[in-house]
């Protein structure tokens, strides 16, 4: 074991040298032949090497995980990277083998590695990731205890647009179905910072091109905010999202963001320097003046000998005139060491993050619990409306969080009788928010009011046909009130187009069975089979019905 980790050492140098291998013909090389210093240096940055094909800087690997007892391997084949699953007969769970080809990559590998893999036109996360600190192979530190194979982790708009260049809307129904490649090109390229190009580029460098350094407030921040603030929940605005952004944007014009009054934001949660810094001293004494490119540049990271002086001046530039500020701690010249202390992270893929909030005190910081109340604010204390807010609690109940269930519904039903008398449209105009219909149907449900809930996801799904969770959980109502066959027509769209819905695919199979079709329910099985090879239910299911098919049978005179 010992002897395996040292090879990888010496090898996994490499990875982390690896220049972009498409970089010749990156959208981006044009730019090089005027710009060639911004060009180079930005090419060495992680972000130019967000994500890209799987063969790039690849190394094999294998192991097995002890909680499912699956033996994972990867391995290249005709210059194709490919993942391997094995579990023996008789290890706990029943017997599991094949391959998946992995075609990209995220994550420069800079900290971790995750891999994306497509079914059918649907994307994927792959069940395990590469830890470049550890320097092994492990489960996707989403599935570190699961007892099945993890294989139906969705790679949605959004997750392209922070990782990828010119990321494809899905397609309706699921969030993760491409009609063709999912992004354009692997990297965060000019574009993403500088907007379209075309017009700079027709006229020879001459025509107009967004330089984020004519912007102020909120379009300046946003540039780098787009995919450098997750927040603990994100609202979209009507018919808006992270995909509609584009440089020069508002980006709290698309989507609003929201966390818990009194909560840390860094070294708690990863990609939240921007909510810890607006907690800073130095951000809120420096009178808007303090951004992201305050101390950093967006075309390159100082090299790792630069770096303690690099950040230093950049203190400096505002503390430079304080004799106690440059005379205390002489003997140590790292002032981020003491004033921005690195902290592991809760959410695993981004292991380590360094705090933000640039306290005076570090020891004392770092011995803070993470206490904080239950009430939603948003980030920045901006203005937001009462949908918003109810859609937020909503959202953070639908994480798990059962407290904000209560408040986000009585906020909801107060939004939805608000939508009615718009001041903006005074007759009384249909409803339109299909969200906020979706998610008051979801908090309906579990506060166990279903006629309710089923007459609001009728409303959400009249305004939008393609949300299938709301057609899925819409489907689960349906069956209780014992109206099968409804219930089998929503969950057979919602199988079809949202296969990652693995129960819903279960669901229609019994459902199937139980109005005495079991020829269908094993077809519909097959699927949820396909899509989640490892799926215990539907394959105990599927032993039973191919054993007994006259087990549906009986099932359905019993239910005429
Ligand atoms: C709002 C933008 C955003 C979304 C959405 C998002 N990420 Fe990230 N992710 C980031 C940023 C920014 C970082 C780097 C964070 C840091 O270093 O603090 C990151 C880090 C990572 C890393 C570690 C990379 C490394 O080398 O350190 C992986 C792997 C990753 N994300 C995978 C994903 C996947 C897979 C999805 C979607 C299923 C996703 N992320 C969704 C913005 C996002
Ligand atoms: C992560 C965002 C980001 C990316 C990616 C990015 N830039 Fe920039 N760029 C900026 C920002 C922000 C500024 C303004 C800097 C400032 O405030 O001084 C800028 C400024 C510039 C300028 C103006 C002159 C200068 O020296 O500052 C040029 C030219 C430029 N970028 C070219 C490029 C090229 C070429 C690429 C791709 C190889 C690129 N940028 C990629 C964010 C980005
Ligand atoms: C044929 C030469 C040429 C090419 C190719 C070119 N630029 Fe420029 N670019 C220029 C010149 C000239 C300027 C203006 C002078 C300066 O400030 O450098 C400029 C300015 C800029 C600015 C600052 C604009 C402003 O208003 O301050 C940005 C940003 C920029 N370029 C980005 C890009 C990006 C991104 C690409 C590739 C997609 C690119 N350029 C390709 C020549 C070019
Ligand atoms: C389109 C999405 C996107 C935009 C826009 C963006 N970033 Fe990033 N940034 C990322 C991702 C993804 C990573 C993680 C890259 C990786 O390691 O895989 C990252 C990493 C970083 C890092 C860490 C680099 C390191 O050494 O680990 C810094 C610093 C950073 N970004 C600063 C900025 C700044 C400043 C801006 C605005 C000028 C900006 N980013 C805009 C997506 C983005
Ligand atoms: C844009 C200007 C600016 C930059 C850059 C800046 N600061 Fe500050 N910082 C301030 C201001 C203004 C204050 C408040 C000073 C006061 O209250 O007298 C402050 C306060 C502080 C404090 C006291 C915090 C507290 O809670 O009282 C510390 C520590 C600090 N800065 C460290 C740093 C370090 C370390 C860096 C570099 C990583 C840095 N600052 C960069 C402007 C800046
Ligand atoms: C006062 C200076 C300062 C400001 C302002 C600042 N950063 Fe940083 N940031 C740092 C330092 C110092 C590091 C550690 C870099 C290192 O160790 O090489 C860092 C690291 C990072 C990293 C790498 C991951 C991590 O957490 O170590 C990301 C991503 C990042 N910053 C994003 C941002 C974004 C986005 C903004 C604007 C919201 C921002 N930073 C504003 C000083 C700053
Ligand atoms: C070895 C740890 C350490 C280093 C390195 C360090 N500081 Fe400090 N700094 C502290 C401590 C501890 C305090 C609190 C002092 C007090 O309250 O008596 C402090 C206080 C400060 C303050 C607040 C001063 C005030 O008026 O209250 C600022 C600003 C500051 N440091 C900036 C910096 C900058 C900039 C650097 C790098 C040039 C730096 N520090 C390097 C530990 C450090």
């Amino acid at each position: 074991m010992i002897g395996r980790r040292c090879e990888l050492l010496s090898i996994s140098i490499l990875l982390l040298i690896v220049p972009r291998a498409a970089a010749q013909d990156s959208p981006d090389s044009v730019c090089r032949k005027c710009h060639e210093q911004i060009y180079d240096s930005y090419e060495r940055t992680p972000m130019a090497r967000a994500s890209g094909d799987a063969t790039e800087g690849f190394l094999p690997g294998e192991f097995l995980h002890h909680e499912s007892g699956i033996e994972y391997r990867l391995f290249l084949r005709h210059k194709e990277v490919w993942l391997s699953y094995d579990r023996p007969q008789g290890k706990g769970a029943m017997n599991l083998g094949g391959e998946q080809r992995l075609v990209y990559y995220i994550g420069s590998g800079h900290r971790g590695r995750t891999y994306l893999f497509e079914r059918n036109g649907f994307w994927f996360e792959s069940p395990v990731n590469w830890y470049s600190k550890a320097l092994l192979w492990d489960m996707n530190p989403k599935s570190l205890d699961a007892k099945e194979m993890p294989f139906t982790l969705q790679v949605d708009s959004t997750c392209l647009h922070c990782h990828t260049s010119g990321a494809a809307m899905s397609l309706p129904g699921s969030r993760n179905h491409f009609a063709d490649a999912p992004f354009a090109e692997g990297g965060i390229t000019c574009e993403s910072c500088h907007g379209n190009a075309s017009a700079h580029l027709a006229q020879n460098g001459r025509g107009p091109i967004l330089n984020p350094a004519s912007l102020t407030g909120s379009r300046r921040d946003s540039i780098c905010l787009q995919c450098h603030l997750e927040a603990e929940v994100a609202v979209n605005q009507p018919g808006r999202s992270l995909n509609s952004y584009r440089p020069g944007d508002d980006l709290f014009e698309d989507v609003r963001f929201f966390v818990h009054r009194g909560e840390i934001g860094s070294g708690r949660r990863a990609t939240s320097q921007w909510e810890a810094l607006l907690q800073s001293a130095c951000y809120r004494k420096s009178a808007g003046r303090m951004t992201c490119m305050t101390c950093h540049d967006p075309h390159s990271d100082p090299p790792p000998k630069e770096r303690v002086q690099y950040f230093r001046n950049k203190c400096l530039t505002c503390h430079g005139s304080s004799a106690f500020v440059t005379q205390h701690h002489p003997q140590q010249p790292d002032c981020t060491l003491c004033h921005m202390a690195r902290e592991k992270t809760e959410n695993v893929a981004h292991e380590q993050v360094t705090d933000h909030f640039i306290v005076k005190r570090p020891s004392a910081w770092l011995a803070t619990e993470t206490s904080h109340d239950e009430e939603l604010v948003a980030v920045g204390g901006a203005e937001v409306s009462n949908r918003d807010l109810a859609l937020a609690y909503a959202q953070s109940a639908i994480g798990g969080n059962v407290s904000a269930s209560v408040r986000g519904r009585e906020l909801l039903e107060k939004a939805e009788k608000q939508e009615y008398k718009n001041p903006a449209a005074p007759q009384d105009r249909p409803p339109q928010d299909a969200d906020l219909h979706a998610k008051l149907g979801y908090l309906e449900l579990v506060s166990g009011d279903i006629s309710a809930a089923a007459r609001e996801y009728e409303l959400a799904l009249a305004m939008d046909p393609s949300d299938s969770i709301a057609a899925a959980n819409l489907a689960v109502i349906r069956a209780k009130d014992r109206q099968l066959p409804a219930a089998v027509q929503l969950w057979r769209v919602v199988a079809q187009e949202d296969p990652a819905q693995t129960g819903a695919g279960y669901n229609l199979a019994l459902g199937e069975c139980m109005l005495g079709d079991p020829n269908s329910a094993i077809q519909d099985l097959n699927r949820v089979i396909a899509f989640s090879p490892d799926n215990q239910k539907a394959k105990e299911l599927m032993i039973q019905l191919q054993a007994t098919p006259q087990l549906c049978t009986a099932q359905a005179s019993q239910h005429h």
